[in-house]
């Protein structure tokens, strides 16, 4: 895609500051959409991913929004909204990951602080845009990406069981509000990235299980990043539902 792309409208990736969402911001705005970000505190990160937007021609804004809290995702949509127009794409991207650990060693604020970002932020994020998006309360329509993980399937034993059930529950909601929205305009589509290069690993993780998958290495944030644009395009009008791997057929 060049700069000359015709605009698609607005597009909304959380945690866009970084990894995969910044390189989903940029596959978008590749892609014709004008972009709106969310970080939660790395602000410097999130501006390059702005400056890099609007290199290609689109128009772009970063807000601070923690994902887990329902007042700053409001503020998050109507901020957006209000500097970009009408969303019609969202990316539900942000999370974090637990420390390594076995289950038998997780605590309650562990558990609350994975299940709080990762799950309870992705259903407030995707309530959000179903509010405004739905074509029966007079939206437009849209297209909801959940960034799940293939850890969902897998279990990540030994390393973080929570975040993969957290994540297990996202590709659950996925479906049921797929099958939820699917009459008011709006397309719900998951993906389950495997192993990608970005800084949410633990020091090292990489270069120990990185050339596990069956292609031999991880992948590349921009290996996700396509794939996050073509759903979010009508190329992929009648996909709905589904849940996407790009793992290296890990
Ligand atoms: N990398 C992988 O191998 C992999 C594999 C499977 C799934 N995933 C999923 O892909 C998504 C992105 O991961 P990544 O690897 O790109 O991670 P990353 O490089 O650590 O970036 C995380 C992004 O999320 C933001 N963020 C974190 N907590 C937040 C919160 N509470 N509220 C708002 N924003 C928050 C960060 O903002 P700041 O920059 O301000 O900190 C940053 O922009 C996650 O959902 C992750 O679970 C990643």
């Amino acid at each position: 895609m060049t700069e000359t792309a015709a605009r698609r409208g607005t597009a909304l990736v959380t945690g866009g500051s970084r990894g995969i969402g910044a390189a989903a911001a940029g596959a978008l705005a590749a892609d014709g959409w004008d972009v709106g970000i969310s970080y939660r505190t790395r602000q410097d990160e999130a501006a390059k991913v702005v400056a890099a937007c609007e290199k290609l021609g689109r128009r772009a804004y970063a807000v601070q929004a923690d994902v887990a809290e329902a007042d700053q995702i409001e503020q998050l949509f109507d901020a957006v909204t209000g500097e970009l127009g009408a969303i019609g794409a969202v990316v539900n991207n942000a999370g974090i990951v637990s420390p390594s650990g076995r289950v038998a060693g997780y605590d309650v604020e562990r558990l609350e602080r994975v299940f709080r970002i990762n799950t309870i932020g992705a259903f407030l994020v995707a309530g959000a845009a179903v509010r405004r998006m739905s074509t029966a309360s007079g939206g437009a329509g849209g297209v909801i990406i959940n960034v799940s993980s293939r850890g969902a399937v897998l279990g990540s034993a030994g390393e973080y069981v929570d975040y993969a059930a957290s994540k297990a529950a996202v590709d659950t909601m996925t479906i049921g509000l797929a099958n939820e929205v699917a009459k008011e305009g709006i397309r719900v589509l998951g993906i389950r990235p495997g192993l990608i290069e970005t800084d949410i690993h633990e020091e090292g993780r990489l270069d120990r299980i990185g050339g596990t998958p069956p292609l031999g290495r991880p992948g590349k944030v921009e290996e996700v990043a396509e794939l996050i644009a073509f759903l979010a395009s009508e190329r992929a009008s009648y996909m709905t539902g589904s849940m996407v791997d790009v793992a290296g057929g890990r």
